[in-house]
């Protein structure tokens, strides 16, 4: 099988390290171009990345001498070279806004970690296994950006990745309202223990932005395409509390839910069971066998123990039970930069190769 070629803008980061490192052995993807900011670009990638590498496993050998280019700068030759590209960049907003625009109206299609583009109403925010059919707009945002190929496609927020597919399955018992409580990993700002020490021994409770994106990305997820737009759910309400703990790797969320027709507790137990997306439909080569996994054990899932689990692609769930004021609690673990982050957006472009819009 013909290989796609593949770019990774910010390749140098944090989400870019997971992005490369996936590219190592991927059956369908060969990593053609790294490209990073004016700083990165020139080097080799190895260098360009120096003391920063974050993940378990070293830096893939047939990469570290890969010449980073300037994302900016370079960005036509960079279109011109690769097929689509992933982008996982830390700039402004409107910055990042305005180059994924860029690579698109090169007839590069982006897929995109980050979060500038994901109120765009004929960008499709996806996961998968949850709402793949909203691929469907990108025939209407290619129209407004004028490109035959280019388009853009986003993933959602790493919080809510944990506790969004645990109640997918349940959305027929009509979810009313949802109180959730995430501990999210410090390698979701982008850091570890070695470049944020104060995080030792400490928990902060505030991660900024992060509560209005865990009760309002879900709506987005959980909409509708129509006249060429997703139009957003208006229920469930949501309300989150979002609290950095001291983990490496991992989000993990309690979640209280709520429903107009109040399921057994045996029937969720089926449905998360059973269920499975358009992801394992397909048999994305980057899909889990097993979406939602459930332990039966009271102190599971943990977050050193289980955010690896189907190589950091499952959710894991655990404690199941009635709760005094909502119908029930449980709670929910995903890891943040492979489900989260780099897994899910290679996860999203596998699909959109499969559904042939890459
Ligand atoms: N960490 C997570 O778990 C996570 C989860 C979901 C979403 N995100 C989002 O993903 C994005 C990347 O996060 P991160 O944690 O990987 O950040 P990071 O470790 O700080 O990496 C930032 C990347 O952006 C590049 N960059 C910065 N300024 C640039 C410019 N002017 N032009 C081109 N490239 C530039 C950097 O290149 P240099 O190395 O050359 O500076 C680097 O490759 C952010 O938008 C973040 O909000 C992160």
């Amino acid at each position: 099988m013909k290989k796609y070629r593949v770019g990774v803008i910010g390749g140098t980061g944090m989400v870019g390290q997971r992005f490369v490192s996936l590219m190592e052995n991927h059956p369908w993807f060969d990593l053609k171009v790294i490209a990073a900011s004016p700083r990165s670009a020139g080097k080799s990638y190895a260098d360009a990345v120096g003391t920063r590498w974050a993940l378990e496993n070293p830096m893939p050998e047939a990469y570290k001498s890969i010449i980073v280019k300037d994302a900016e700068a370079d960005a036509e030759a960079i279109a011109a070279e690769v097929d689509f590209v992933f982008s996982a960049v830390d700039m402004k907003k409107d910055e990042i806004k305005a180059l994924e625009e860029k690579y698109a109206k090169l007839e590069c299609p982006v897929v995109s970690n980050n979060s500038a583009h994901r109120w765009t109403p004929d960008v499709p925010m996806v996961v998968p296994e949850i709402n793949a059919e909203h691929i469907k707009v990108i025939d209407a945002q290619r129209k407004r950006l004028g490109t035959k190929r280019g388009f853009i496609a986003v993933k959602s927020n790493c919080s809510l990745q944990s506790y969004i597919p645990a109640l997918h399955p349940l959305r027929d018992f009509g979810i009313e309202k949802v109180l959730v409580c995430t501990y999210q990993a410090i390698s979701g700002a982008g850091k570890t223990f070695d470049t944020w020490p104060e995080m030792l021994d400490n928990v902060i409770p505030y991660i900024g932005g992060e509560e209005e994106k865990s009760e309002r990305e879900p709506m987005k997820l959980w909409g509708k395409v129509e006249n060429g737009v997703i139009v957003n759910a208006d229920s469930p309400s949501i309300t989150a509390q979002c609290i950095r703990v001291p983990a490496s790797n991992g989000h993990m969320a309690a979640v209280f839910a709520s429903f107009r027709k109040k399921p057994e507790t045996e029937e969720i137990l089926k449905l998360w069971k059973s269920f499975r997306g358009r992801a394992q439909e397909l048999n994305l080569p980057t899909a889990p066998k097993q979406f939602l996994h459930y332990f039966e054990e009271e102190n599971r899932p943990q977050t050193r123990l289980d955010r690896n689990l189907e190589n950091g692609m499952a959710v894991s769930i655990g404690r199941l039970r009635p709760d005094t004021q909502y119908d029930y609690k449980f709670v929910c673990l995903s890891h943040n930069t492979l489900r989260g982050a780099a897994g899910g957006a290679v996860l999203l472009a596998e699909l959109l190769c499969a559904e042939n819009y890459i």
